[in-house]
């Protein structure tokens, strides 16, 4: 008889391994969401301006600190990234090691996906950086999509694992890279397979939901990201790989707010804005698949290990407690001056975290 669900469940504070919340006004909108739930973030920095350098990284840094309430100031660890371009030096690898706030850098091949233009046009460009990566730890991030129009975009992942990621971890054995947001039985399979050196975030979203999302009733905005969602079985292989208890499957949201008029439009942006509702998703999914007690591991534990970072759970007290409970999500938030619409709009989430 299966074990009667659980209506509660505490867990030791979370971390997202992979978070996009832009700058200005847009930041302090919705940083806070992030907060009530994290204790720290693997910050994207795909800003208008890509941040290639330490500097930057470390300004960017600064203005996140600056733009968290008051009450939240000494809560929260932005985890800083750099984004790797054609011209990204070994010397700039080292400096980003030393930093001591710099945790990874990101490989956007150039198009991919949103502010990617700078990226990187051919993985050859970056081979130097990667070498330089390897010596260091320092962990590679990888938007795993080919970028060929021709290729159909349902296949863009797949493709890129036989093409570029395949090769990549070959000639760098002892490079750490982190496959982002995966998508399809493919990357799961592959993953799985690879060494230890190899691991993957997986999204809210894409345990949720199959790609007929983006067509229920009519085109949907708010449901189309990069990479896009896939076909159920897809779907499926996502959520037995990350309730697997295999600790090279952990969180990253990928919340990615865009403004609501930039996504309701005739060429909408790419990116789901999960962070206001995040972990209550996650919970939503792991708890459809009887799997609540591996959602602990998965949110809180698996990241911080892969990264060489302490668990949450020996650096203090703090938990975080989600309740089964039926909740309405607000059809829109703060955006600075405009408007962000969030995953379930209008909708309702069937868990909700507890202050
Ligand atoms: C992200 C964004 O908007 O910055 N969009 C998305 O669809 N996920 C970029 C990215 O992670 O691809
Ligand atoms: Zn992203």
């Amino acid at each position: 008889m299966p074990a009667s669900k659980p209506d509660q469940i505490t867990l030791s504070r979370p971390d997202d391994f992979h978070l996009h919340i832009r700058e200005g006004d847009a930041l302090k909108s919705v940083i806070a969401d992030t907060v009530r739930q994290f204790a720290r973030a693997i910050i994207m920095p795909n800003l208008a301006k890509p941040v290639t350098t330490v500097k930057h990284a470390a300004a960017y840094r600064e203005g996140i600190i600056e733009a968290l309430p008051d009450a939240l100031k000494n809560h929260f660890e932005p985890l800083m990234t750099l984004y790797l371009t054609d011209k990204t030096t070994p010397i700039i690898i080292h400096e980003a090691k030393q930093s001591g706030f710099i945790h990874a850098l990101k490989l956007y091949p150039a198009g991919a996906t949103t502010n990617s233009d700078k990226g990187v046009t051919n993985i050859q460009n970056i081979y130097p950086a990667l070498n330089a990566m390897q010596e260091t730890g320092l962990p590679l991030l990888i938007h795993g999509e080919v970028t060929d129009p021709d290729i159909d975009v349902f296949d863009r992942e797949q493709v890129f694992i036989e093409s570029i990621l395949e090769p990549l971890v070959a000639r760098f054995p002892a490079l750490k890279i982190v496959m982002e947001h995966i998508t399809t039985q493919n990357a799961v399979d592959f993953v799985s397979q690879a060494a230890n050196t190899v691991a993957a975030t997986v999204t809210a979203h894409h345990l949720l939901m199959n790609r007929n999302a983006i067509f229920t009733g009519g085109i949907r905005p708010h449901h189309y990201c990069l990479p896009v969602l896939k076909r159920e079985k897809h779907r499926q292989a996502l959520i037995q790989a990350a309730s697997s208890g295999n600790p090279k499957f952990f969180l990253g949201t990928d919340s990615a707010p865009h403004p609501k008029n930039a996504k309701e439009s005739a060429c909408g942006c790419a990116g789901m804005y999960t962070a206001y509702n995040a972990m209550e998703l996650y919970a939503e999914a792991f708890d459809k698949a009887d799997a609540l007690d591996k959602l602990e591991a998965f949110a809180s534990f698996y990241g911080a290990d892969f990264y060489g970072l302490p668990r949450n759970s020996s650096l203090n007290k703090s938990i975080i407690t989600l309740k089964r409970e039926n909740w309405k999500i607000p059809d829109s938030l703060p955006l600075g001056k405009q408007q962000v619409i969030p995953l379930r709009a209008g909708d309702y989430c069937e868990w909700k975290l507890s202050n």
